[in-house]
């Protein structure tokens, strides 16, 4: 992190009512000293916890708390129009209600409504009250309008109880906003074409083979390289996540399925990156009907093997960057390394999936990435968003020295 790394960046900083609006103090006082110019709004509630005097010396500016101001009484919309990054921390209940609904009954709730800058929420609440299911909708909505909802920590709460709700780490929150911030428009020329994800492979109407993959990984690539400019098309297995917002989504379940959809829109990306997670292997013939049990100690499937998508495309490459990932349990090199030559790939994104933390189903990954010279690096575990965010960095120095 370079000392003034946030220079010339206008940051409006919320402050909702919550115990750890007090953090929010500690977090002005990164981004001051990274150089950014912050203006605070303070919530009626987060009066009750602070006053504006501390918001008032560390930023330098007087805090803003009243709609209605006469001083000032476009606050509002000078405060939308200038500022590069809008950051509510601590994010309540109330205040991602009231967001998702699109109300703008208060000064914050009205610029924000006013504003085409990014919108960072971090949230505070009791674990309870995050996992409420019109609060996780509320996210959800917030998240596919393109609002970056950071996820609560586990741990002790201020009530004393110990769940979901603790306010992020400091770290944390300052990655997203120099991220959010200084994010790079590099990839404006290129088309991706991103998988993510298991495949199902039907047993029969009820059972499926799958494996671990949760999608994360080829999500963050898809979310990452679409902030960077890309257009992205974003083909699925089955998981649990949220598409990423701006993302073309195409939602699959089995091998097969995905092979068609990436022929389909192979020919106009100039970048491919398979990271799903494809089954090798479905069934001959699938059951029709559920299949019983009749008393029988063992059942044996017949399996065939499923369409290597990725080493099916070779033929037909146009001069497209072809990105694949190997998840090993050992030889993790090798393996790799045949894998990229067996498949025609230019790179190969190597997980070794028995280290804790890294692979199917983390928030973080370690990998070694490697093209036909070897090893290209060597990325030590971290974040699945900033691995993205590496990987894209490694294929952009490889497009340019194309060029
Ligand atoms: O989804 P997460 O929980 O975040 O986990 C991420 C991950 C571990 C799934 C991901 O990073 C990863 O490693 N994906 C590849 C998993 C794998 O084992 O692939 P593979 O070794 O079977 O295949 C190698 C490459 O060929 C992959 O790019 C794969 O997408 C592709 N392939 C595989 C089989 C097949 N039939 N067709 C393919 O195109």
């Amino acid at each position: 992190m370079t000392t003034k790394q946030l220079f010339g960046k206008r940051i409006v900083l919320g402050v909702g009512g919550s115990i750890a609006a007090y953090k929010a103090i500690l977090l002005l006082r990164r981004l001051t000293d990274l150089g950014a110019d912050v203006e605070v709004v303070m919530t009626a509630s987060a009066r009750q916890f602070i006053t504006p005097l501390t918001f008032q010396t560390l930023s330098g500016h007087p805090v803003h708390t009243d709609l209605f101001a006469t001083d000032d009484n476009m606050t509002h919309l000078r405060l939308a129009e200038t500022a590069d990054l809008i950051l509510v921390s601590p994010a309540t209940a109330n205040l991602i209600g009231r967001f998702a609904q699109g109300l703008a009954d208060d000064l914050l709730s009205t610029l924000i409504l006013a504003s085409h800058a990014p919108l960072l929420l971090v949230p505070a609440m009791d674990g309870g009250m995050w996992q409420h299911p019109l609060v996780q909708q509320n996210v959800k909505t917030l998240r596919e309008t393109g609002v970056e909802v950071l996820d609560p920590e586990f741990g002790t709460l201020a009530s004393g109880h110990i769940g979901w709700g603790r306010f992020p780490s400091e770290e944390t929150i300052m990655s997203s906003i120099i991220s959010l911030l200084t994010m790079p428009g590099d990839y404006h020329n290129e088309v991706l074409l991103i998988t993510a994800g298991p495949t199902h492979e039907a047993i029969d109407p009820v059972r499926y083979i799958t494996n671990r993959s949760s999608g994360k990984m080829g999500y963050a690539l898809a979310q990452s390289a679409q902030k960077r400019g890309a257009q992205v098309t974003f083909i699925t297995g089955p998981t649990s996540l949220t598409p990423p917002p701006g993302v073309h989504t195409i939602s699959v379940s089995t091998a097969e399925e995905m092979q068609d959809e990436v022929h389909k829109h192979f020919a106009r990306a100039t970048v491919v990156i398979m990271a799903a997670a494809v089954a090798d292997y479905r069934l001959t013939h699938p059951a029709e009907t559920k299949l019983k049990k009749q008393g029988q100690k063992h059942l044996s499937l017949a399996l065939s093997l499923t369409p290597d998508i990725v080493g099916n495309l070779a033929a037909k490459k146009t001069g497209q960057f072809m990105v694949g990932f190997a998840a090993e349990t050992e030889n993790l090199i090798e393996e790799a390394t045949r894998k990229l030559k067996e498949k025609g790939l230019d790179m190969i994104v190597a997980n070794d999936v028995t280290q804790p933390d890294a692979g199917f189903g983390s928030d973080t990954n370690a990998a070694i990435v490697l093209d036909a010279h070897g090893i290209v690096e060597d990325m030590p575990l971290m974040p699945k968003r900033g691995m993205a965010m590496k990987i894209l960095d490694l294929i952009r120095v490889c497009l340019d020295n194309r060029q």
